[in-house]
């Protein structure tokens, strides 16, 4: 019999995710990035929300979407009653491509396994598809302005499709569009959470 206690089973969590992203070499987005951009929210998320990449704002202060998108993402989830403390916010990269240029495959392909990881322990009821980038990278998709609006399943996994905050930055009439989607989406995790306590008292 050995003193040595059996080691406990390792188990994955949301900060040991960070924490690797963090010190991550692996792929060439790490040697031009300031900071990278882990994501953020709870653990307890019902909506995780998934952009592109980190841009200028991001990089500086390693957090998502906190630049002229993130101040769009953040007034419209207001308008649609959803709550950014209680979701989960990130991207397909974690780091900040040079220019703001959309990230390559080699580079999607080395940091899926983070966003695999975060997704599998999160397990929310919805994906939020932000823009082509993650559309094209998690669902294989083509054109987000002919899909927008829709849900999609996919092993098990449901997704809802919307266009970039980012988008309407450069398109005004495009705010109104993520508006309406987003106040979609809240009425979708509305009604797949069935009934309430409420509707028993
Ligand atoms: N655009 C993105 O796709 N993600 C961010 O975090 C910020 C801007
Ligand atoms: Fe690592 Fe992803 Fe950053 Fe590339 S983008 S260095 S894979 S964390």
């Amino acid at each position: 019999m050995s003193d040595v206690p059996p080691e406990k089973p390792s188990e994955d969590s949301l900060e040991t995710v960070a924490a690797e992203v963090v010190g991550c070499p692996m792929c060439k987005l790490a040697r031009t990035r300031r900071n990278a951009v882990p994501g953020e929210g709870q653990l307890s998320a019902k909506i995780m929300f998934i952009g592109e990449a980190p841009g200028k704002n991001e990089d500086e202060k390693g957090r998502p979407f906190v630049g002229a998108a993130g101040r769009i993402l953040d007034d419209l989830l207001k308008k649609a009653g959803i709550e950014r403390s209680q979701v989960f916010i990130t991207n397909v990269v974690k780091c900040r491509p040079p220019d703001n240029r959309v990230p390559e495959e080699d580079e999607v392909a080395a940091c899926r396994a983070y966003l695999d990881r975060q997704i599998a322990l999160i397990r929310p009821k919805v994906i939020c598809v932000l823009g082509r980038t993650a559309y094209s990278s998690l669902l294989g998709g083509g054109s987000i302005t002919a899909n927008r609006g829709k849900i999609v399943e996919k092993s098990g996994q449901k997704y809802f499709l919307t266009i970039h905050p980012a988008a309407a930055i450069y398109r005004k009439s495009l705010t109104a569009v993520l508006e309406s989607d987003l106040k979609r989406l809240a009425q979708e995790v509305k009604e797949s959470e069935g009934t309430s306590m409420e509707d028993y008292l």
